[in-house]
């Protein structure tokens, strides 16, 4: 028997347990401590023990390796918790996946989706942290095409959009496959989430902007989402990894408008509700455009995947398959083609993908595991654990 215990750290936080290939559970470490958003995955692994009394492998996922330490022993966090959780009862090996993170969210989407063969389309905010020798640096990734085939030995990267805040232009990184390309232009998830920091939301808070986009028009006056194909460094202001602006002092009519929402904030303050608060127009015309220019930029994507893989079926996974308003409009797109969109794109779903890779290097399937059926991943007894005194203070 062969049991990895897979977490994904940061955001989205989440713990996967995988017992000869098959998920046992998977789940969020918001739905054990009760705060949205939680990241280190620690309850995760503490509630293993439910299921299992020794782990073989702890896979442990992230854009980057660095992170927590313990004192003293220097483990990092989650070897170190799991050493101390196993009481000398067991030994186990740690992998670090760090960077190959749209790999772990290809992995996670195809597993789930049942395909023999597909191509993945994988579009996130900045993925794994990377080096290349063409500039100082780290830069990252935005949008990736994988053609995937089981057994999982490599993926084959049809089209990578790496970025950086440097003034580079367009670089082209490898001259086997011109496809593999460095730019200075932020990919479309930064674009989404600099406008839903302008409306007011945290820009993890994406579903939200996508809910306002239907209140939007088509406004000719606003500055252009995308220019020459790529996302607008004049309307946008990334700040990698995890921050990304509207460029607000450029033009005159968003510098009047954040006068109009300042107004707005005020008087919803001074009210005390709850509910209603306002939008301005341009708020709101900002989130339709920005939804409707990402959605064909996904489009081009798996346009592209289509063409340059041949494959019928399409994988969509990353944090931006959780539009799902855009998800109804690929269906509509693409009638002839397979599309599986993940539904969890965000990156709690790269536990599943590290707990798959490594069991692929342990045991090679030569076909695809069962399409999942349902989200409910695992244990529906939540109600009496061990770790239940941890939470209620005494
Ligand atoms: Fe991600």
């Amino acid at each position: 028997m062969s049991v990895i215990l897979s977490v994904a750290r940061g955001h989205n936080a989440s713990t996967t347990l995988m017992i000869d290939g098959e998920v046992v559970f998977y789940i969020e470490e918001e739905r054990l401590s009760r705060r949205k958003y939680d990241g280190s995955p620690i309850l995760g692994i503490m509630k293993a023990f439910d299921c299992v009394d020794h782990i073989d492998h702890l896979v442990v996922c992230h854009t980057h390796k660095h992170g927590p330490e313990l004192d003293w022993t220097g483990e990092t966090l989650y070897s170190g918790l799991l050493r101390k959780l196993a009481r000398g009862r067991f030994e186990f090996q740690t992998h670090h996946v760090a960077a190959i993170h749209h790999e772990m969210h290809a992995i996670c989407g195809f597993y789930n989706s049942g395909f023999e063969t597909a191509a993945c389309v994988i579009a996130d905010g900045a993925g794994s942290f990377l080096e290349t020798d063409a500039i100082d640096g780290v830069i990252y990734e935005f949008e990736t095409i994988f053609k995937a085939k089981w057994p999982l030995d490599k993926f084959d990267v049809a089209y990578k959009h790496l970025g950086t805040d440097q003034s580079v232009g367009v670089k082209k990184l490898d001259e086997s496959n011109l496809d593999i390309i460095l730019t200075e232009y932020p990919g479309y998830v930064k674009s989404y989430e600099a406008i839903t920091e302008y409306c007011g939301f945290q820009s993890i808070d994406a579903g939200k902007t996508m809910g306002l986009s239907p209140y939007g028009k088509e406004n000719p006056d606003l500055p252009p989402i995308t220019r020459d194909g790529w996302v607008s460094r004049d309307l946008f202001t990334p700040d990698y990894p995890n921050q990304s602006a509207v460029n607000i002092d450029r033009y005159p009519i968003l510098q009047e408008d954040v006068l109009e929402i300042s107004k707005n904030k005020e008087r919803y303050e001074k009210s005390g509700q709850r509910e209603d608060k306002e939008y301005t127009e341009i708020q709101k015309d900002l989130a339709y455009a920005v939804q409707k220019a990402t959605e064909e930029g996904l489009i081009r994507l798996i346009r592209k995947a289509h063409e340059k893989t041949g494959e019928k079926n399409i994988v969509i996974s990353g944090g931006y398959g959780l539009n799902c308003v855009a998800n109804y409009k690929y269906w509509k797109e693409f009638p002839d083609l397979n599309i599986y969109v993940e539904p969890i794109s965000h990156d709690g779903g790269t536990s599943i993908g590290g707990a798959v890779w490594l069991n692929e290097q342990i045991v090679k399937s030569d076909k695809p595991y069962p399409r999942r059926k349902s989200l409910y991943f695992g244990i529906s007894n939540y109600n009496r654990h061990y770790f239940d005194p941890l939470l209620v203070p005494k």
